[in-house]
């Protein structure tokens, strides 16, 4: 299939990002097209989960442009930033789940967030989403303090998939 016909999802232009006087990221371009798996690779500290940051609009580069879904999101603000994270998904390297919440509480709280659903559809909804990731469904009411390092990455990767997200970023997911 020809690249250049297909949507771009996420486009980079020259994102620089540093902290102090560490460089992390320089002049870095990238272009991820609908329908894409891109997997990001290298050692510790390299840059990867503060791109996901930026990419995620949690951070914002000190240069350069992101674009997602072919919007420039510096462009953006209120509702049109709200509407585009709604789009994107993302399970953090280290789960960063709720630990006063239950796996199925977790994994709710996004759809609870944003759709008006009934009680008994939205469990409905976050067992499948659990489901899917692989966990068995009796982890769906134990704390993520009872989990097992992979179970909690799976766990949160539930949870960035509650809301079918255009865009799902995954920091350092389960494998398998
Ligand atoms: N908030 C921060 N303040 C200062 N330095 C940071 C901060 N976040 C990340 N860094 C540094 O940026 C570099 C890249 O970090 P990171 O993206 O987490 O690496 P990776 O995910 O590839 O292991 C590391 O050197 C890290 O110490
Ligand atoms: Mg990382």
């Amino acid at each position: 299939m020809d690249m250049l016909e297909r949507n771009k999802i996420v486009e980079l232009q020259a994102i620089s990002t540093r902290f102090a006087e560490h460089v992390v990221h320089e002049q870095l371009d990238m272009t991820i097209y609908e329908g894409e798996r891109v997997a990001l690779v290298g050692g510790s500290g390299t840059g990867k989960s503060v791109l996901l940051s930026e990419i995620a609009l949690l951070r914002e580069p000190d240069a350069g442009e992101i674009m997602l879904f072919g919007q420039p999101v510096t462009q953006l603000s209120g509702q049109g930033l709200a509407d585009l994270r709604k789009q994107i998904g993302m399970m953090f390297q280290q789960g960063a789940l709720f630990s006063s919440l239950t796996v199925l509480e977790n994994i709710m709280l996004p759809l609870r967030e944003y759709q008006r659903l009934s009680q008994t559809l939205l469990e409905e909804l976050a067992m499948l989403k659990l489901r899917l990731t692989g966990l068995p469904e009796q982890a769906a009411h134990l704390y993520p303090q009872s989990l097992s390092g992979g179970m909690l990455k799976r766990a949160a990767v539930a949870r960035a998939l509650a809301l079918d997200p255009a865009l799902l970023l995954l920091d350092e997911p389960p494998l398998g």
